[in-house]
C-alpha cells in the first residue's frame, strides 16, 4: 500500500469485519475483448491481495460474496468455471493462509455444492482451524434470505420441540441461527462495480454497516483502493439512531 494512503489510516479505528461485494469480473473482461471466466480468473488474484492487505493491516473478519444463490442461475459453463475455480484456488492458496496465519470459514448452503469443491473447502477449513489472526469468510452458494429462512426454521424446530419459548425469542436469537452465528455484523460494506445494490448480502448484519460503493471493477481493486475505502469508513460518524450530541 501507498505510504501516504497507509499513514492516513487510523489502525487504531480499524473496523473489525469488513464485507465486500465482489462484482464486476464479466465487465472487466468484456472490456479487454475476453471471456467472463478470464474475469473471474483474474478476480482470484484480487481476493489473494485483498486478504494480504486485511491480514497485514490487522482486521479481524473479511467476508466475500463469492457466489450467490442466485448465480446458480447462471449458464452452466460459467457455474462450473467458477466451481473449478475455487476448487483450483481453495489448493493453491492454503499454504500461504496458514503461513499468513489466516483462518478460512463459510457461510452458504453446503447442500448445493458439488461433491469436490466442498471437499476442498472443508479441507483448507479444518487446515486452518488454529490459524487466528484474520478470519476469512467466504459467501458461497450464499444469499441472506436462503439464510434468514433457514434461521427461521431451526428456531420453529426449537420452539415446536419445546426447547425455547416464542416469547424469549430476541434479535440475538436469530442472531445465533444464522449461518454467520459468532461472527460480529460487518462494520464497511464495500461494493466494487458501481452498482448500488445490497444483491442477497448480508441483510439482517448490515443493519448498521458503512457503505461505500466504487466504480472499480473488481479485478482491478488493489491495496490502495481498499485504504481508501477504510479512510473513507473513519471519517463517517456511525450515529446508531441517536443523535450526534449524544455520541459526544
Ligand atoms: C462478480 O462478477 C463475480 C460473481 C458474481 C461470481 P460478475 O460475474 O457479476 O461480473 P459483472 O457484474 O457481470 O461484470
Ligand atoms: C453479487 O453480484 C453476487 C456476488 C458478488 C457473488 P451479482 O453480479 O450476482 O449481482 P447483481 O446481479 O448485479 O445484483
Ligand atoms: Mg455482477
Amino acid at each position: 500500500m501507498e505510504k501516504k494512503i497507509l499513514e492516513a489510516i487510523d489502525l487504531t479505528r480499524l473496523p473489525r469485519h469488513v464485507a465486500i461485494i465482489m462484482d464486476g469480473n464479466g465487465r472487466w473482461a468484456k472490456a479487454r475483448g475476453l471471456e467472463r471466466t478470464a474475469g473471474h480468473v483474474e478476480g482470484v488474484n484480487t481476493v489473494r491481495r485483498i486478504t494480504e492487505t486485511a491480514s497485514e493491516l490487522g482486521l479481524e473478519y473479511l467476508t466475500l460474496y463469492a457466489f450467490s444463490t442466485e448465480n446458480w442461475n447462471r449458464p452452466q459453463a460459467e457455474v462450473d468455471a467458477l466451481m473449478h475455480l475455487i476448487v483450483v484456488a481453495i489448493e493453491r492458496e492454503t499454504p500461504d493462509l496458514i503461513k499468513n496465519n489466516v483462518r478460512l470459514t463459510m457461510i452458504g448452503d453446503r447442500s448445493r455444492m458439488p461433491a469436490e469443491a466442498m471437499r476442498r473447502l472443508e479441507q483448507c477449513m479444518a487446515d486452518t482451524s488454529h490459524c487466528n489472526g484474520l478470519t476469512l469468510v467466504l459467501a458461497i452458494s450464499y444469499s441472506s434470505r436462503w439464510e434468514i429462512t433457514e434461521a427461521c426454521r431451526l428456531i420453529a424446530a426449537k420452539a415446536a420441540a419445546g426447547e425455547i419459548d416464542p416469547a424469549d425469542i430476541t434479535d440475538a436469537t436469530v442472531a445465533a441461527n444464522l449461518s454467520s452465528a459468532g461472527i460480529p455484523d460487518p462494520d464497511l460494506l464495500i461494493r466494487t462495480g458501481g452498482d448500488y445494490r445490497v444483491s442477497n448480502f448480508l441483510l439482517w448484519q448490515i443493519a448498521y454497516a458503512e457503505i461505500y460503493v466504487t466504480d472499480i471493477y473488481w479485478p482491478d481493486l488493489d491495496a490502495d483502493s481498499f485504504g481508501r475505502a477504510i479512510i473513507q469508513y473513519q471519517s463517517r460518524e456511525r450515529r446508531f439512531g441517536l443523535t450526534s450530541e449524544q455520541l459526544q
